[in-house]
Formats: structure tokens, C-alpha cells, sequence
């Protein structure tokens, strides 16, 4: 520590305090710039990377929702198994409009792909004035608007004599059009067809109509419809408004694709990063199972893109060669449905997980490393944690498949952080031996999951104070009180503060569930809400927002003291060395308002003029579609003295920050 420390040294004095009080933490210069230690001051590191995203395809996050995918069941590989309604057809009308008639059949002899069995062939017999087709309506209504383009493609293949045409058409519900093209179909292969279509109008409730207007008889799959305008302007990409909210929290990384979807419904339905990537039209699809269908489009590829485009590190959490617990139903019965890949599985299961690294940071010229690059990503994405695990039951099973995958990461891999797993909850059985597995194999972080009521957040607040820091570190992969209320949200701002003050232990933190889409959610607390073209943000989300957005590297004990030493008021001070502002977060979850000294007078030099940003309203109070800037924070700005008192309002978090260094 003392070669590393660089203090100011004006000041003799705050030199040796600092010594004395900072423990074994080394005393950044901008700290030591700062501040001024006195007896009973701590500073602490915090984990760079505490504030980050759980993505799950839950709610329709991905197919329906992130994912821009305008096209419901565009490969025709819909089945009862994932809904009993579900077949090759769903969301797909045959059209014969007039006296036209033809014929529709879905087959699978000759597919574009053996991953992707199904296909439609499509008889035009007599096309009279309009063509014989089909129609599809997306996933809720397709919202289009005016001056916009939207990418349209498909493989088709000619299997009658004559080249047919076909009329690709965007119309509203009335059937006007908004925007078509004609296309040839002559090939006789598998071909894909592109086309832009550009829309006349606004329309909130369009679909993608196909008519072959001239007789004869194609194949076709894969069809599929964009807006132009994704997250980035990325082929294959992401609804810019949702992906947005993502950036804009200024995440420190992103776990994906879950949850309980990484390890499936049985080992059948375990999700497989392999079959996530390459070119579309050979992914392998699947089951959700949260009961709808996974077109993989949003795969592995996209996920890592996304996270380099808003600048937050990856985590990709893979099945420990277990099923989920809840398999098979189970869950109606409490349990254990779980199954684990046979052992003889093992070898090939354990090149997947470490072909996982080769793909993401290998080099371009190396076998997975190649199908990156082939994706247009030649440089590694630098991928630093893998997740092994998603809150499995601590079986015999799962322990010895965890245990193998774990060495076989880490010795081939020792760069690779690995994240092991504590069961679905905060304590009990699982927990105890999932921790108790980390501390005998020594693994960096371990993941904890808990969905509570707010009172249990509240009664909380110091569960990681008492952590062993000689343990693993703590990854709070899944949390969230039940409710999008300013209640709950505040709660956890309040549990958020424990946190920051042990963000020398827990190493990440990631709110759970993140989206849930209007009508499809199967998750009763969750981050943002969306619909076929808007979204509102919980007050959960401004929370996350604000703890993201007002992150530091340090903690500092002693400078923010509240009336109450516990609930109903909390607090805390960080340093954001990058900025040279100290930072105050003061959480009042009570129905008086609370207050909060603020004593600056070791604080070396600071601007009298701060931020405040406040988030309060009726602990009732909770944001709509009707109304999504019910309780949203307000920015401004305050006078302060070397020592004040702030008074947070009842039901409020509050942000101050303070210029402290002039940079
Ligand atoms: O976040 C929703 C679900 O909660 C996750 O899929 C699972 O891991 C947890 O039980």
C-alpha cells in the first residue's frame, strides 16, 4: 500500500490520519485531493462493475420485443408443444381474395436449412384481379410510420415451370396500401430475396401481405420484416427505443439470456450458445420456457453486439449441465424436475462452454473465432465472465457437472472470472451448499437471487456488511421487491445503499426482470413496459438509473449522517474519481420527511453550487401508459454550505453532487 499511495502532501497531517483510518485501502490521488481523513473515516473501494442489466427472455423481451423483428413465426416453426393452439401457421392467413384460389401446405422435405425443418409451399392456381398469398399481422399490431423504411426478405425457390411474381405489400387494416414491391421469383435454389418498402403513412395496425399475381407454385421461409432504423442501424437488430433505455443507464455489463432460460425445461430445452449464432436461417429454434417461442434471431451475436455498443461488459450465463429444478410442471408440486446431461455428454458439453471463449476472444483466423468474424466481428469481443449456473438446486448431478466445467474453464481459461450459483433464494438449503461449493472450489463470485417484499429489503439493509471478505464475491444476479410502486422502488434504493457501502464484496448487482411486454408478461414485477411502440419506465428503473448514472469508486463512511442510524432513512457517500464529485444518496422510505447532515469540513474544496436529483411522490404512486411520468426524478440545482442539513422529502431518493476537485 505505501509504494502505491500518492497523497498530497501539503497536508502532513491528513497523510498519516489517512494511514491510520483507510485500512488496507490504497488512497487514490483524487481521494487524497479531496479529502481529508479523520478518525472514524473509511474509504473503500467499490466494484467498478456493481451496477449492471439482467436480461431474460421473459415478458417477450427478445422475440416481440427488443429483437425488431416485425414478422410473428417468420420460419413457420411455431408447434403445439410451445402453445397447444401453436402450429406451422400461426399468426399466418391464407389469402384468396375475389375468386382466386390456389393452394397452402407447410412442408419439410427439402428445407433451407436442416435446423429450420418447415416451410410453406404456396400454390397460385388462378390469381384473378389481386393474387393468391398469405398475411401476417406480427406480433401485436405492426406500427409503421410515415417516410420510413422497412427491409423486407425471404428464401424462396420456383418449383413450377414458369417464374412467378410476387406483390410484397405493407396495408393497413382496411387493406390500403402503405407501401409494396414486386418480386421474381425464378430460382430454383434456396435464394434470398431483399426488398426496401417505404411507407406513405403512419399505421398502427399493419401487416406484411405476400400475393403471387402470376400462377405457378414456390417454396418460401424466413420471412421477415425491419424497420431500417435499429438500435445503431444493425441488420438483424434491435427496437431503437428499447435498446436506448438500456444504453441509457449506462450499464457496467449485461448477464444474458437469463434466468431460468438458460436452463431450460428439461435438458432437451437448455439454451445452447451455438445454436444462437451463424447465419439466421440456421439457428436452431426453440421452446421458451416461459411458454412462446425462441426464433433466435436475438442470439449470442447480438447480445455481445449490443453490449459493445453501450459500452457494458458481457456476461453470458451457461447451463451447468442441469435442467431447471421446475422441469416437466414440477414447479406445481414444489420441485425437483431437474435432469443433468448424461455424464457421457460431459466431453463434448465442456468443449461448448470453452469453444464459448474461442468464439468471443479468439482470433479471426480460429474455428469459432472465424464464425464471429464471418458475422462482420473481426476484432475479439473481450469477454471476462461466464456464468456457470442459473439458481440450480444443489444436487449430487449438479455438483459434479459444476465442478467440471468450472476446472475445465479455469485451467484453460484462467483470464475467464467464473460466477457460480446459490439457488432461487436468499438463504436456505441451496444457498448454504451453493456458497459452500464456492468457498471449497474457490470460485471469484457467486450469483444470489431473491424476489421479496419490500418490508424484507427494508429489514435488510445490512445483510452484506457481515460478509467474510476473504469468501467469494457476491454477484446479485436477481433481486427486485414485489412491485413497480415508488414503495418498492424505494425500498430498493434503500437495499442499493447497502450495496455501494459493500461494493467491496458485491462485485455486481443487476435488477430482475427487465422488460415485460403489455398483455405477454408472465413476471409480476418488472424494470420497463413495453408496447408494440412505447414504453414507460418504473419507478425501479429510474432507481437503477440514478445508482448507475451516480456510480463511484470509492465509499466514504462519515461525511452523510442521517437522524435515524437505520431504516426508515439511509445513505450513502461515494467518490466518482472520474468526475471529482462526491456523491450522496439519501433514501427516506418513511411518511416524514428525514433528515440528513452533510458535514463537508474535510472535504479540501468544493463548488457551493450542486446537483440535486430527486425521485418522490405517494409511496402508491407507480407509472402507466397513460401515465408514464407519474413519478420520474427532477433535476436541480442547490446551494451548499461546509455543513448543512438536507431534509429529504417523505417517500424520496435523493442524489446530491458535489463538485469536489476542479478538473
Ligand atoms: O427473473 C425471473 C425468473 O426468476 C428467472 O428466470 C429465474 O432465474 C428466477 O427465478
Amino acid at each position: 500500500m505505501k509504494s502505491s499511495v500518492s497523497f498530497n502532501t501539503s497536508n502532513i497531517t491528513s497523510v498519516v490520519i489517512c494511514l491510520i483510518c483507510m485500512g488496507c485501502f490504497p488512497a487514490s490521488s483524487v481521494l487524497a485531493q479531496t479529502i481529508e481523513f479523520k478518525k472514524g473515516m473509511v474509504s473503500k473501494p467499490i466494484s467498478d462493475n456493481l451496477f449492471g442489466l439482467f436480461f431474460e427472455d421473459i415478458n417477450y423481451a427478445a422475440d416481440g420485443g427488443l429483437y425488431a423483428e416485425l414478422i410473428q413465426n417468420r420460419s413457420f416453426e411455431y408447434n403445439p408443444t410451445e402453445k397447444r393452439e401453436w402450429h406451422a401457421l400461426s399468426f399466418w392467413d391464407y389469402l384468396t381474395p375475389g375468386f382466386s384460389y390456389g393452394k397452402i401446405s407447410v412442408e419439410s422435405r427439402e428445407p433451407v436449412h436442416v435446423n429450420n425443418p418447415h416451410y410453406v409451399e404456396l400454390t397460385a392456381e388462378f390469381t384473378g384481379q389481386e393474387g393468391v398469398g398469405m398475411r401476417n399481422k406480427g406480433f401485436s399490431p405492426i406500427g409503421v410510420k410515415s417516410g420510413e423504411t422497412y427491409r423486407f426478405s425471404m428464401f424462396t425457390r420456383l418449383l413450377s415451370e414458369e417464374p412467378v411474381t410476387m406483390k410484397v405489400a405493407l396495408q393497413d387494416n382496411l387493406g390500403r396500401m402503405l407501401a409494396w414491391k414486386e418480386v421474381q421469383i425464378s430460382n430454383t435454389g434456396w435464394h434470398q430475396i431483399e426488398s426496401n418498402l417505404t411507407t406513405i403513412r403512419d399505421c398502427d395496425s399493419t401487416s406484411l401481405v405476400l400475393l403471387a399475381v402470376t400462377k405457378g407454385k414456390i417454396a418460401l421461409d424466413m420471412v421477415s420484416l425491419f424497420p431500417e432504423a435499429t438500435f445503431k442501424g444493425r441488420k438483424n437488430g434491435l427496437r431503437t427505443d428499447l435498446a436506448q433505455l438500456l444504453a441509457d443507464i449506462k450499464p457496467a455489463f449485461i448477464r444474458f439470456p437469463g434466468g431460468c432460460l438458460v436452463h431450460g425445461d428439461g435438458v432437451g430445452n437448455m439454451y445452447r450458445w451455438k445454436n444462437t449464432v451463424g447465419p439466421l436461417e440456421q439457428r436452431v429454434e426453440q421452446k421458451n420456457l416461459w411458454g412462446y417461442h425462441q426464433s433466435m434471431g436475438l442470439g449470442y451475436f447480438e447480445y455481445f453486439q449490443l453490449c459493445e455498443d453501450i459500452g457494458a461488459k458481457p456476461v453470458p450465463v451457461l447451463p451447468a449441465a442441469v435442467s431447471c429444478q421446475n422441469s416437466g410442471g414440477t414447479w406445481r408440486t414444489g420441485g425437483t424436475g431437474q435432469q443433468a446431461l448424461p455424464i457421457e455428454d460431459m466431453e463434448e458439453y465442456l468443449q461448448e462452454v470453452l469453444d464459448l471463449v474461442e468464439w468471443a476472444n479468439g482470433p479471426a483466423d480460429s474455428k469459432w473465432g472465424r464464425i464471429r468474424a464471418e458475422a462482420g466481428h473481426p476484432e475479439p469481443f473481450g469477454l471476462k465472465y461466464i456464468g456457470i449456473g442459473n439458481e440450480d438446486k444443489i444436487t449430487p448431478e449438479f455438483q459434479s457437472r459444476f465442478k467440471m466445467i468450472y476446472e475445465a474453464v479455469k485451467s484453460a481459461h484462467p483470464e475467464i472470472t467464473i460466477i457460480g450459483t446459490s439457488g432461487p433464494f436468499s438463504d436456505g438449503e441451496d444457498f448454504e451448499k451453493g456458497w459452500g461449493i464456492a468457498s471449497t472450489l474457490e470460485i471469484p463470485i457467486v450469483d444470489e437471487h431473491y424476489y421479496k417484499d419490500p418490508q424484507w429489503f427494508t429489514s435488510n439493509l445490512k445483510r452484506y456488511d457481515a460478509y467474510d471478505r476473504t469468501k467469494p464475491k457476491v454477484y446479485l444476479g436477481e433481486y427486485a421487491s414485489w412491485g413497480n410502486k415508488l414503495s418498492n422502488a424505494l425500498a430498493e434504493a434503500a437495499y442499493m445503499i447497502g450495496l455501494e457501502r459493500n461494493g467491496d464484496v458485491v462485485e455486481m448487482a443487476s435488477y430482475a426482470p427487465l422488460f415485460a411486454k403489455k398483455d405477454f408478461t408472465q413476471w409480476r414485477t418488472d424494470m420497463i413496459f413495453f408496447d408494440h411502440k412505447k414504453a414507460f419506465l418504473t419507478p425501479n428503473y429510474h432507481v437503477q438509473k440514478m445508482f448507475s448514472l451516480h456510480k463511484g469508486q470509492k465509499y466514504i463512511s462519515n461525511i452523510v449522517t442521517p437522524t435515524t442510524s437505520d431504516s426508515p432513512l439511509s445513505a450513502s457517500c461515494v467518490l466518482d474519481e472520474n468526475q471529482g464529485d462526491l456523491i450522496f444518496k439519501m433514501v427516506n422510505t418513511g411518511d416524514v420527511s428525514g433528515d440528513f447532515t452533510i458535514d463537508l469540513s474535510k472535504v479540501k474544496g468544493y463548488d457551493a453550487t450542486a446537483s440535486l436529483e430527486i425521485l418522490t411522490g405517494a409511496p402508491g404512486d407507480e407509472n402507466s401508459f397513460e401515465s408514464p411520468e407519474k413519478v420520474a426524478p427532477k433535476v436541480s440545482k442547490m446551494n451548499i454550505t461546509k455543513k448543512f442539513v438536507y431534509s429529504a422529502p417523505p417517500s424520496s431518493f435523493s442524489v446530491i453532487r458535489i463538485k469536489a476537485i476542479k478538473k
